[in-house]
């Protein structure tokens, strides 16, 4: 949530920022707003809305040397200009933008006032600034050591960027619990929540470690700690291209990235499995065997969509591998004092890698002596370093705020998982594993070849529901967290109410909202429990409920139960979830769409949830 970015250097800093702030967008989009330095002080312009309407009070003859920007997702403080960021101090020499939290700002925020400090704006961020201004008149210290100074009495996530009137040429950044990265480029230094908003000029980056303080000159760059111990800057090379962050030819990020699984699914899949479909590559499995082989219990913990796909890999885990899985909301397992100790594995999975919920979870497991093992998308993220075992999804950039590629990709990833583990712990028969393994390799081919028809099937049944209230997601098995799923999705970008459920659950209380304007889209893909799903199909049309069915290719059975059948390809039932998700996406999809919504920024939602 909230994205920050700065530049250092010989292009005008100005454009430079509105365009990176554009492309951290999906981290926040309620307010943005941008500062830099004027010959003798500090000239800024903030807006309540989208960088759009920051972008349209920025003047093309603008130009600067530094600059720092800032786009918002309002936690202290409701969406407006003076909550906007930057935040100066009280005599308007410093300037801050934030992202994170500031814990004990209200006990620092009454020390100020006692000593005549007046804020302009209801935030943390404003509090913060201003300790770092009083550090500095009283310490009469210089920037870098304010902050230092200043940090050592926050408790909360951060990461910042602070700038100077008194100094022209230089910025301070500073990162605990939120990303921020530095790009290095040649006599000029950029700083981000992620890469998106540098990869165009540089590929070269620092991540930064938490409790590490950098002073950013135009030539020079110094890390320390807070507590003054210097660093070695660590310069890493990036792996992304500027078209995946680029929505080329589609209309929406979201619509490229459900088009892209196909592609995605091949990645997470590469140079993992065996040519011969007899073994499965997963260096952070095959190489701790010993903590799967003796473990009690694996506990997976995500939020939002990856905790979907966490449920799956509970069907998959204790399915194929046959250890025992339980699967929590990272925000619920830390509140609850979970029995995870030593011989327990933990498995955090996260798209961004900086869900806040999922970081606390992992400190908790790692405190209790459990073996965390991370699956991301984002390489070098919070929760990638967290954990230190793991494995990375490789889908390629992200930007829709609703999860799509993600979902599948981490599915792969599990079935993988629960391969590997159940080859070594031989859970799984050789012939069973590589029938598994082999769809696995085909399915991509599968997915892009239903993707057009799927499309336009989904396209023309939005228009028919556009203006449902509610919808109801049905399935059983490994396809009931495909429904929660779907749900989720329906309710993210549309704003209709949907409800999950497992279909034998339905008549248990969700049976009673069936009527003739209440759409229910059940997945009849599974085997084992095809009948039953298709006598909860039944029980639907006995009340008069719009069907729309999800089956597998010639199924023809539903075809005088529901009111609408989409045959998806026919596939090992352990890895429907990969091919059922899609038409949910696409029906969600097209139905925000119709009703005019803005599926790639959502109202509220943010992609990247670094708050508790
Ligand atoms: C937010 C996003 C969701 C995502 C969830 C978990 O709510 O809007 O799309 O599923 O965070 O994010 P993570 O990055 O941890 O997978």
């Amino acid at each position: 949530m909230c994205g920050i970015v700065a530049y250092n250097g010989k292009q005008n800093a100005i454009p430079l920022i509105i365009s990176g702030l554009e492309r951290l967008e999906y981290r926040g989009y309620d307010s943005a707003g941008i500062a830099w330095h004027n010959t003798k002080n500090l000239e800024f312009i903030k807006k309540s809305g989208k960088v759009k309407v920051l972008k349209s009070h920025i003047s093309t003859d603008l130009n600067a040397q530094l600059a720092i920007g800032h786009t918002r997702w309002a936690t202290h403080g409701k969406p407006s200009d003076e909550n906007a960021h930057p935040h100066f101090s009280i005599d308007n020499n410093l300037a801050i933008i934030h992202n994170g939290i500031i814990e004990n700002y209200a006990a620092i925020k009454e020390g100020l006032q006692n000593r005549g400090y007046k804020f302009k704006s209801q935030t943390d961020t404003e509090v913060l600034i201003n300790l770092i201004q009083d550090v500095k008149k009283n310490e009469k210290t210089n920037l870098f050591q304010s902050v230092q100074l200043a940090l050592s009495q926050i408790i909360g996530a951060y990461a910042i960027a602070v700038i100077d009137t008194n100094s022209p040429n230089s910025l301070v950044v500073a990162k605990k619990g939120s990303p921020l990265l530095i790009g290095v480029g040649d006599e000029e230094y950029f700083v981000a929540s992620d890469a998106a908003p540098f990869i165009q000029h540089t590929k070269n980056v620092i991540y930064l470690n938490d409790g590490e303080i950098a002073e950013i000159g135009l030539k020079h760059l110094e890390i320390r700690t807070i507590s003054n111990e210097l660093k070695t800057p660590y310069i890493q090379k990036l792996n992304i291209e500027l078209d995946q962050i680029e929505k080329g030819d589609y209309e929406t990020f979201m619509l490229k990235e459900i088009y892209e699984q196909p592609n995605a699914i091949l990645e997470t899949l590469r140079g993992r499995i065996s040519p011969d479909f007899n073994f499965v590559k997963l260096r952070g499995v095959n190489e701790n065997i010993e903590f799967f082989q003796n473990t009690n219990k694996i506990t997976i913990v995500a939020c939002g969509t990856s905790w979907h796909a966490g449920l799956v890999g509970e069907y998959l885990i204790e399915g194929i591998a046959k250890v025992p899985v339980e699967v929590e909301y990272a925000s619920e397992f830390l509140y609850r004092n979970p029995l995870v100790s030593k011989n327990d594995i933990v498995i955090a999975i996260s798209q961004s890698g900086e869900t806040a919920d999922t970081l606390s979870a992992i400190s908790l497991a790692k405190k209790r002596g459990a073996f965390v093992y991370g699956i991301c998308n984002v390489v070098g993220s919070s929760i990638a370093r967290a954990t230190t075992v793991g494995t990375y999804m490789h889908a390629g950039p992200e930007i829709g705020v609703a999860s799509t590629k993600s979902f599948t990709s981490q599915v792969t990833t599990l079935v993988l998982m629960a391969l590997s583990i159940g080859k070594l712990k031989k859970s799984i028969s050789d012939d069973e594993f590589q029938i598994i393994s082999k769809e696995l390799f085909s399915i991509s081919k599968k997915i892009q070849s239903s993707l057009d028809s799927i499309n336009k099937q989904t396209q023309k049944l939005a228009k028919l529901y556009k203006n449902a209230k509610n919808f109801l997601y049905l399935g059983r098995g490994i396809s009931f967290p495909v429904a929660l799923e779907g749900a989720l999705k329906l309710k993210e970008i549309s704003y209709i109410h949907a409800e999950g459920y497992p279909a034998a659950e339905m008549k248990h209380g969700p049976i009673a909202l069936i009527d003739k304007n209440m759409p229910t889209v059940i997945i009849a893909t599974n085997k084992p429990n095809y009948e039953k799903v298709v006598a909860n199909a039944e029980e639907i049309k006995a009340r008069s409920g719009k069907l729309i069915a999800i089956v597998s290719q010639d199924d023809n059975n539903m075809n005088n139960i529901a009111d609408h059948i989409i045959q998806v390809p026919e596939t090992h039932d352990f890895l429907t979830p990969l091919i059922t998700a899609i038409p949910l996406q696409l029906l969600s999809y097209h139905i925000a769409k119709i009703r005019g919504c803005d599926v790639d920024q959502p109202r509220n939602l943010a992609k990247s949830v670094t708050v508790e």
